[in-house]
């Protein structure tokens, strides 16, 4: 048997991958450690060796969501698996789903719960601003919604929203409480079990510092009771938590560790080796040095004539920075600028924010002095060279 389709010779090119600066609102850029984990021998997640690293994980994502919640693990797909997957293990038929939208994060979470048949509510407010209690509490009483989701770090309009209170006040209309905190958990200070939220997920690729595409995510006891306690089977073979916790062993000492799939177990080496940096530097100095680095930025950023995104008043986000754009300065332009010249990733908006914003993203290992000077070098010649001329 001949084949008919000739094999490519795009594929007898070596691969050639050069570095880049990292400053987007992730990927970021990794430690040698972190990519030195990946190129890991191939075991089976089965492996006792496997599930060596898969306790090591729960145990370093447990300290970085400061919870005790045992059904803490890391799924396989990026931060959005992470929004899914919250929404659609704890949404049943019938469900009001209730989003706090301002930013395209949070519509995405309206999207899902949608598409899952859900009545879905939204309350909105400007982009570059957050939600007041008042706010979401008015929205709890008016539609009742059994799932609150609200986007703890908003990485396309910079803002940081306070999310210690909101837990109990859902838990008073019998709501249960979804965080996205794709970006901040690592960088910004998030406590599950302290603030009472039901299910939180990360990114492994922004502020922990790990490879592209896996979601930490934890499930707290009243998730989990609504899980146990469902009468229908959930919309999702592959994300259903239940299923998924057997690898790690989340569902108690009497429940054998058992296969759903095949765990990517190479991105999970390079994970555990983020969070084994992050027990070393401690959360708190993390925590710490994100928030120096931002604050030195946002002085950068002052001092080039250039004003952030986020409305008088709000919280800027520690580990992404946005700018307003600012007329006479060809947008489109400086990101290739500093692509072509420099290697560095400096995005603009994403969503409602495209044209409005340029972001600088300084996380996990990326956040430190020296990187945050370059950045704003960077930024400062890139604007010289695209001045729109008159
Ligand atoms: C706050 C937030 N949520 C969700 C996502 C989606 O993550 P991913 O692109 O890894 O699917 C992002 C991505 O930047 C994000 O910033």
């Amino acid at each position: 048997m001949e084949c008919t389709v000739p094999p490519p010779d795009r594929l007898r090119r070596p691969l050639v991958i050069p570095y880049k600066y990292m400053m987007s609102a992730g990927p970021t850029n990794a430690s040698a450690r972190v990519l030195h984990a990946l190129s890991n021998p191939i075991i089976g997640p089965l492996h006792k060796e496997a599930y060596e690293v898969l306790d090591d994980i729960k145990a370093g994502l447990q300290y970085v969501f400061q919870t005790k919640n045992e059904m803490t693990f890391a799924m396989c797909g990026s931060g959005t698996l992470g929004t899914e997957a919250s929404i659609v293990n704890l949404y049943e038929p019938g469900d009001t789903v209730l989003v706090a939208c301002n930013g395209i994060w949070s519509e995405r979470a309206a999207d899902i719960a949608e598409r899952l048949g859900a009545n879905v509510h939204t309350i909105e407010t400007t982009h570059g601003k957050t939600f007041t209690l008042k706010e979401i509490e008015d929205a709890l009483e008016k539609y009742k919604p059994q799932i609150f989701f609200i986007v703890q770090a908003e990485s396309t309009t910079g803002v940081f929203q306070d999310v210690q209170h909101i837990g109990p006040l859902c838990h008073k209309y019998n709501c249960l409480l979804i965080v996205d905190a794709v970006v901040g958990v690592g960088g910004v200070p998030i406590f599950v079990d302290k603030w009472d939220i039901d299910v939180a997920f990360a990114g492994s690729q922004k502020a922990l510092g790990g490879p592209t595409g896996l979601a930490p995510i934890t499930f707290g006891p009243r998730a989990v009771k609504k899980m146990m306690n469902r009468k229908t089977k959930v919309h999702s073979f592959y994300m259903d938590a239940l299923e998924f916790a057997k690898n790690w062993k989340s569902l108690g000492p009497e429940v054998p560790r058992g296969y759903h799939y095949t765990l990517s177990m190479n991105l999970l080496f390079a994970l555990r080796e983020a969070l084994a940096e992050i027990v070393e530097e401690g959360l708190e100095n993390r925590w710490k040095r994100h928030h120096e680095t931002a604050e030195r930025v946002r002085a950068g950023v002052h001092k080039l004539g250039l004003e952030l995104f986020p409305h008088e008043g709000e919280t800027p986000l520690n580990c992404v920075t946005t700018v307003r754009t600012k007329p006479g300065i060809d947008w489109r332009k400086l990101r290739h600028y500093a692509m072509d010249v420099y290697k560095m990733d400096l995005p603009g908006g994403f969503g409602k924010t495209a044209k409005q914003v340029h972001r600088i993203g300084l996380m996990g290992s990326n956040a430190n002095p020296y990187t945050a000077d370059f950045t704003l070098e960077v930024l400062k010649d890139a604007i010289e060279h695209c001045k729109i001329s008159e």
